[in-house]
């Protein structure tokens, strides 16, 4: 076995976490240069350091995933969603279950909510909003951002929901608390029913296509009849009746 396949092995055992559900070239790339970085000439002899230094875990954690996020990233996509999708799913139901998976550092689920409180009472909205690195849903569970990631948020949001600090803006706590924020990773773990809208963007391009397509099956699951998988600008489903999803929308499928 080589050095990175053991690896591999090795990373999985110690955190369930299978980076051979991870385009290879793409991640091996991105882990070659850190390790070399950090001055390790093999996998082997960084994984034997790497288990037991929690900073050097945490970095490996952080390199392999890829966190770049912001509020309402593709703008023109979020106004398909408040004024094509929202209005058919709200029609008959006066409650939404909702998750964002791969979340990141919480921009999109707190733009997800914010939008759904324009037409919703809180109690009326379940947000679900995970992601595999705990570091980083401890920063979405802080809230702060700086300017250039609020460029989307217009001033009537900016208002009610954020509190301008010297260098950046925080989330208001009563914002905060209606959203529940857990790790979770979506290639390992299993996942609840009942949706009626799943956000999942800018992670699956990451991917592989064996991997990406059970996952596919598994959000189709994981929504009712007629709620609907939300994907990245780059991240179109060829054969989306293969998962019993059907386009809506470009980037928007919903559950047959
Ligand atoms: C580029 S960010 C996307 C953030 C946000 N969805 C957006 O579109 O702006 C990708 C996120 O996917 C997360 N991620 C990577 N692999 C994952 C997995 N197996 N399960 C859950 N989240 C994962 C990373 O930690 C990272 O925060």
């Amino acid at each position: 076995m080589d050095d990175y396949q053991q690896f591999i092995n090795q990373i999985k055992g110690k955190t369930g976490i299978d980076l051979s559900l991870y385009k290879e070239a793409q991640m091996k790339r991105r882990l070659t240069s850190l390790r070399e970085k950090r001055g390790f000439t093999t996998f082997s002899g960084y994984y034997n350091v790497l288990s037991k230094d929690q900073q050097l875990f945490e970095e490996f954690l952080q390199r392999m995933t890829i966190n770049v996020s912001e509020f309402f990233r593709n703008p023109q996509r979020w106004d398909v969603l408040e004024y094509k999708i929202l209005p058919r799913l709200l029609k008959k139901q006066t409650k939404i279950k909702t998750w964002s998976a791969a979340c990141s550092t919480g921009e999109e689920p707190y733009s997800l909510m914010m939008l759904l409180l324009k037409y919703l009472r809180s109690t009326q909205i379940d947000l679900l909003a995970t992601d595999l690195d705990q570091s980083i849903i401890d920063r979405a569970k802080k809230g702060f951002y700086p300017e250039r990631s609020l460029k989307e948020v217009n001033q009537s949001m900016l208002n009610n929901y954020f509190i301008n600090e010297q260098v950046g803006y925080r989330v208001k706590d009563e914002l905060k608390k209606m959203i529940t924020f857990k790790r979770h990773n979506l290639l390992a773990e299993r996942f609840e029913g009942g949706y009626d809208l799943i956000v999942c963007r800018n992670v699956m391009i990451y991917f592989t296509e064996e991997a990406k397509s059970e996952l596919y099956e598994k959000f189709s699951h994981a929504l009712k009849p007629g709620g609907v998988l939300f994907v990245g600008s780059t991240e179109q489903i060829f054969n989306p009746h293969k998962y019993g999803l059907e386009t809506e929308d470009t980037f928007f499928y919903r559950k047959i």
